[in-house]
């Protein structure tokens, strides 16, 4: 797809278009950044990371302050031309330039594409069947 996408962090008009896709799980600017991904003025992409204490405590005894990303996600006919890839690698600049050394993502068990994309990325599981609302999920960690 030769189309050109612009990766950034979201602006209040970026965050208004995507207001429905994410609901009220706007981070607040001082716990976490929307990254999404724009073609033509559309967002056709976004990840959110967050620096607030994680929910699970095995996470937040594990890894204490380590940021997480979540909500990853890009519509289907802009997948497999390297979107997600940017959104990942520009959350972990931005997560570098805040002085943190690494960063985790949780990764359903049964998501075979995002999973494979998280390992060729550098990212290993080190948490494993934790119990989430979807089912089984694992946490996984890189360093950045
Ligand atoms: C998971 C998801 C975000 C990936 O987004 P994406 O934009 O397709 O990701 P990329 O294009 O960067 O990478 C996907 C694959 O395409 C490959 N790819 C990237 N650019 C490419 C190109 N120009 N030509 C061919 N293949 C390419 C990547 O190498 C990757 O392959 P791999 O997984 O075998 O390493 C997307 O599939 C999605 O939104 N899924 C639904 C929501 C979801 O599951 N989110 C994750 C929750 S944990």
């Amino acid at each position: 797809m030769d189309v050109s996408v612009d990766v950034r962090v979201a602006s209040n008009d970026d965050l208004h278009l995507l207001s429905e896709r994410l609901k009220t799980n706007i981070p607040n600017p001082e716990e976490g950044q929307v990254l999404v991904a724009v073609v033509g003025g559309q967002p056709v992409g976004t990840v959110t990371v967050s620096w607030a204490a994680a929910d699970e405590p095995e996470v937040r005894d594990l890894f204490p302050g380590v940021p997480i990303m979540y909500r990853l996600r890009v519509d289907e006919p802009y997948r497999n031309v390297g979107i997600g890839t940017r959104l990942i690698r520009m959350a972990e600049h931005l997560l570098r330039q805040h002085g943190h050394k690494q960063v985790l993502i949780g990764a359903d068990r049964d998501n075979v594409l995002a999973r494979k994309l998280y390992l060729s990325l550098g990212y290993r599981a080190e948490l494993t069947d934790l119990d989430g609302d979807n089912g089984l999920y694992d946490i996984l960690v890189a360093d950045i």
